[in-house]
């Protein structure tokens, strides 16, 4: 009876969140720029009729459902922001503006916490305490819109918060949940190597920033397979590698940047130090000084063990046997982490590829998209979680 309850709720509001994500799709904002989209998000919440809407930063906008009833608070996360890439699908809501692209899901994420928000605003004398829902600004940009957003006290009184990520790797019809590390702390390092330029038929005159450069990239894989326990997670990856400017000249300097994921504080801290014994140790055997930032970013995702129970009884409640699966962790990056930071939480994927249709491309490639089917299935996990936890009368 309940899931077909909750079934044709969402039957009727997933005309509109395929819309809102297609106009989201077509009209991207780059992070802490989302002036339209947040606005977007403020005037369709308000028309819903119920909510408490306001804005905690100029881009970001919240809305709290109070239950007739007292009961925890329940907060349910989505992020807005596209990014700088220029869009090669050929749909026709494609993205209006070059170098900006919703390349990573978030205006699925967006369009379907409307519509849970627009569901859940009809049940309200059934929900037994408040859901609390966050349209978060700029997650794609450190440091972040989340650790502003809970600055703003967006999280303040929240007893659990819940997160959804559109997964392209995922199946669509699949949901996939964890508890415990998910992904990765994602830091960030530049390093500028300063050689002596010249003339290049006359190295021996010259200090040649690149081949000792080169030998600082190849050294510094040393750390992931020399200096790490087998057994931990480490990704140590330099990224840009940039130098020189004709045939016949050996340049001054060269800038390289990368970044490290992991998983353990101890580990985390201990990363920058190896790095820098060994561009310490290269560039001076060779007569180079140097330069060397490290940059650390977001917390990793951990997922509270009882709030993903919670969750995973929820979904697979409403769900046919075999779509949710445990998760595993990867080396990607979350601001989520910040609102875990304060309040127990989870993070989940649902799963948007469908290699049929050739949805298969990576997340933050110019081709991706998502399985629009995949978002009805986001909104029917958002609410059959939230009537679960709040409404033990339907849930
Ligand atoms: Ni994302």
């Amino acid at each position: 009876m309940r899931i077909e309850m909750i079934q044709s709720l969402v039957d009727q509001v997933k005309d509109e969140v395929v819309a809102w994500r297609r106009y989201l799709h077509k009209n991207p904002e780059l992070s802490f720029e989302e002036v339209n989209t947040s606005q977007f998000v403020y005037d369709t919440l308000q028309s819903f009729g119920g909510l408490e809407v306001s804005k905690p930063t100029k881009t970001s906008v919240l809305a709290r459902l109070n239950g007739a009833y007292l009961g925890p608070v329940l907060a349910l996360r989505a992020d807005m922001d596209a990014l700088p890439i220029t869009e090669e699908n050929d749909f026709d809501f494609v993205s209006r503006f070059p170098g900006k692209m919703h390349a990573c899901g978030h205006d699925g994420h967006t369009a379907m916490l409307l519509g849970v928000a627009q569901i859940l605003c009809g049940l309200r004398h059934e929900i037994h305490g408040e859901v609390r829902f966050i349209f978060q600004h700029a997650e794609e940009l450190f440091p972040g819109g989340a650790q502003e957003l809970v600055h703003a006290g967006v999280i303040d009184g929240a007893d659990s918060v819940i997160g959804i990520h559109l997964w392209s790797p995922l199946e669509v019809g699949k949901v996939s949940v964890m508890s415990g590390p998910m992904m990765a702390g994602p830091d960030t390092f530049h390093i500028r190597i300063h050689g002596q330029g010249g003339h290049a038929a006359e190295p021996h005159v010259n200090i040649d920033p690149i081949l000792i450069a080169s030998q600082v990239v190849t050294n510094l894989q040393h750390i992931v397979s020399r200096n790490v326990d087998p057994l931990e997670q480490l990704v140590l990856s330099v990224t840009q590698f940039h130098a020189g400017t004709a045939h016949n000249i050996i340049p001054e300097t060269v800038e390289l940047c990368g970044t490290v994921r992991s998983f353990k504080t101890e580990l985390r801290q201990k990363v920058p130090e190896l790095m820098e014994r060994i561009i310490k140790g290269i560039t001076g055997a060779h007569g180079s000084t140097y330069e060397f930032e490290y940059q650390g970013g977001y917390r990793p995702v951990i997922n509270d063990e009882a709030v993903t129970k919670k969750v995973w009884d929820s979904l697979t409640d409403i769900f046919p046997e075999g779509t949710v699966v445990e998760g595993v962790p990867d080396m990607g990056g979350e601001d989520f982490s910040a609102y875990q930071a304060k309040v127990p939480g989870t993070f989940f994927y649902v799963g948007a590829g469908n290699l049929q249709e050739g949805i298969t491309f990576p997340h933050h490639h110019p081709k991706f998209t998502v399985d629009e089917t995949s978002l009805s299935i986001g909104v029917m996990s958002f609410v059959g979680i939230v009537l679960k936890q709040l409404c033990p009368t339907i849930g």
